[in-house]
């Protein structure tokens, strides 16, 4: 028995619904010698600006009980630098590539789309509004719904691809940007980021990472991003690529069930590379096995 593992995001199709997530996969090459990338549903690249940046001071990573805090910072060779060193690598191959994008001002935002858009290996934009670790942008327009609904309509504007905003978890009320992702154009939405968080080392009294605070992820989140999901699936018709913690193919599934269309592998990479594949054969195998004819039929199915 055979189950249709493709979906679809605007005009982008996946042939199964499994990418990696933003920053935790390089641009790609970093990969290939480890994953057929051939595999995945889509590549989404680690975040890209308007220009090349260095990023935040180390250390920028710091091991959690069960997860990790990131401080990453942004660092990138730029839309320019994008476009010249990875595109040509990424275009021999068979996959969607989602280019996370991000910017310090608005403007930012639009001037990326605007010197990526031309190039045919692009197939959509992931809008990063919710990094948790730089001063400006970031999720300072992922907390609040105006600057939220501007960066969206701005980037609408710019770009006939598809766009889906990556929503912040610290809101108290996820649905309502998940509507305003609906209401100004997005084709979908992607959810979550990581988690705002600090350690301190208790000897020198000093926090872990030179930023003080970072980003948690890993499997510590993922009962967080489940309940975001299954908000943002009632408040949306959007399909939801939902991401925190997937490890295995069963964490992917229960994504799903809560509403996600899509998932992505982040945290999980770090230890094991081949962990997207091994969640889309495990994804395939329960569909097969519960008699779904295709991903869809799983979406949203919770009984709650
Ligand atoms: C080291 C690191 C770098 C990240 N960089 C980005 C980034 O550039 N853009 C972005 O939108 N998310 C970034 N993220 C967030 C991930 O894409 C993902 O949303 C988050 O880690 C939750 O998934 P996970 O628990 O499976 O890692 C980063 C996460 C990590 C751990």
């Amino acid at each position: 028995m055979s189950v249709d593992l493709s979906i679809k995001i605007g005009s982008m199709v996946m042939k199964n619904p499994v990418t990696v997530a933003s920053g935790t996969f390089g641009y790609g090459p970093e990969y290939a010698d480890l994953v057929d990338l051939n595999r995945l549903g889509a590549i989404t690249v680690k975040g890209i600006g308007p220009e090349e940046t260095l990023g935040n001071p180390t250390p920028r990573t710091f091991e959690t009980r069960g997860g990790m805090l990131n401080a990453i910072g942004l660092p990138g060779p730029g839309a320019k630098g994008f476009i010249d060193k990875y595109l040509p690598f990424l275009s021999q191959y068979d996959v969607p590539v989602i280019v996370n994008i991000w910017g310090k001002s608005m403007e930012d935002y639009g001037k990326v789309v605007e010197m990526l858009d031309g190039e045919d290996t692009v197939s959509a934009y992931e809008i990063n509004l919710s990094c948790p670790n730089v001063k400006e942008g970031g999720s300072a327009f992922g907390t609040d719904t105006d600057s939220f609904s501007r960066v969206i309509e701005l980037v609408r504007g710019k770009t006939q691809k598809p766009i889906i905003p990556k929503l912040a978890p610290n809101v108290s009320d996820i649905g309502a940007f998940a509507k305003a992702a609906e209401n100004c154009g997005a084709d979908a939405i992607s959810i979550m980021n990581s988690y705002p968080a600090m350690a301190i080392n208790i000897d020198t009294l000093e926090p872990e990472l030179a930023n003080r605070t970072g980003g948690l992820s890993g499997p510590p989140i993922k009962p967080i991003a489940i309940k975001l999901v299954w908000d943002a699936f009632r408040a949306t018709t959007l399909p939801i690529i939902g991401m925190g913690g997937i490890y295995e193919p069963e964490d992917a599934i229960e994504f799903m069930i809560a509403g996600a269309t899509a998932v992505a592998v982040g945290t999980a990479n770090f230890t094991d590379p081949s962990t997207a594949v091994r969640v889309i054969d495990g994804v395939e195998r329960y569909l097969v096995a519960k008699g779904y004819d295709a991903t869809s039929d799983l979406v949203g199915t919770v009984k709650a």
